[in-house]
């Protein structure tokens, strides 16, 4: 593994291999036991869009393992002013280890890696979230003990979020249910991965229908960053693709919640279900740390 560019690109053996290095490292890290893998390395954190988790996750990370993070935001360097991203990333190859990046193009990110000469992580596009998705499977992982025999289903937009946990969900063994409004659907690419899996994988327009019997719920905001503009039209297209008490109904009873945040209360997800499972949602973000730390290590150290 030398980048972390998509959810497509690992094995299911690389995720697992992530999965079981952050759950050692959340491990040393509760318990004192210190752990600078990347001593003496830097890692440069490229923003083109706004962040709390992944920004503060990345850099506190980077500083645990001994390392230094450099945020770069993107109105500040010259890639903002239109200097190619090839060029960015031969140069800042030459001066950095490594380099997360958060923009919109997938193609940007992929470009960094063809490139540059140096790991390149991505911090979510457009198209996928990865450090997201890896920290979820590892919070399924700690509540539910195992991914077999699991049903997963997403309500909501066929988004970055959906398009990354669909792949990584299948690949670990998960069933998957998807459930978006038609002309909200993921992307085609995921769709065409998914039909590989036949029965373990299902799209429907009915959330209900997603949401039977499930083990785990995810949903995500309605407009992603950069649709603001969209916000009320999408707020009719997916009026009914809410987590709610009905939809709770249809699943399990040990159901548990995800929400990559931040969340739209009384949009994607009621108020009332939200705090119910607040525990599971924020373990889910604290699990950002430890899987990006492991990550980092993976490529970095
Ligand atoms: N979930 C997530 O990526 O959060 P931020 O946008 O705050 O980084
Ligand atoms: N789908 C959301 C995820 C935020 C972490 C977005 O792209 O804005």
């Amino acid at each position: 593994m030398k980048h972390l560019l998509k959810m497509l690109d690992l094995s299911t053996e690389e995720i697992l291999d992530i999965l079981n290095l952050a759950d050692q490292l959340k491990y040393e890290l509760k318990h004192n036991i210190p752990h600078p893998h990347l001593k003496g390395k830097t890692l440069g954190m490229i923003f083109q869009k706004s962040s709390t988790r992944t920004r503060v996750s990345f850099e506190t990370g980077m500083y645990q393992l001994g390392g230094y993070p450099l945020f770069l935001s993107s109105n500040d360097l010259q890639i903002g002013r239109g200097e190619p991203v090839q060029d960015t990333a031969r140069v800042l190859s030459r001066y950095l280890d490594g380099i997360m990046i958060r923009t919109f193009e997938q193609a940007e990110v992929e470009a960094l890696a063809e490139y540059g000469s140096i790991p390149i992580i991505n911090g979510l596009t457009d198209f996928c979230h990865p450090c997201q998705i890896l920290a979820d499977l590892m919070t399924i992982r700690e509540f539910k003990g195992q991914f077999e025999g699991l049903k997963m289903c997403f309500i909501g937009d066929g988004n970055n979020m959906a398009n990354s946990l669909i792949v990584g969900c299948l690949k670990v063994g998960m069933k998957v249910a998807v459930a978006c409004p038609e002309g909200y659907h993921p992307d085609k690419q995921v769709l065409d991965f998914a039909a590989g899996y036949g029965d373990m994988f299902e799209l429907t327009d009915s959330p209900l229908k997603a949401a039977e019997n499930c083990d785990v719920i995810f949903t995500d905001v309605w407009a992603s960053m950069g649709q603001e503009g969209e916000a009320e039209k999408r707020k009719i297209a997916f009026k009914g693709y809410q987590v709610n008490d009905e939809i709770m109904a249809a699943a399990k009873p040990d159901a548990m919640v995800q929400h990559c945040l931040p969340a739209h209360r009384e949009e994607e997800i009621t108020e009332k279900v939200f705090e119910a499972h607040a525990k599971e949602i924020f373990e889910e973000a604290e699990n950002r740390l430890h899987a990006q730390k492991a990550v980092m290590v993976k490529l970095m150290g």
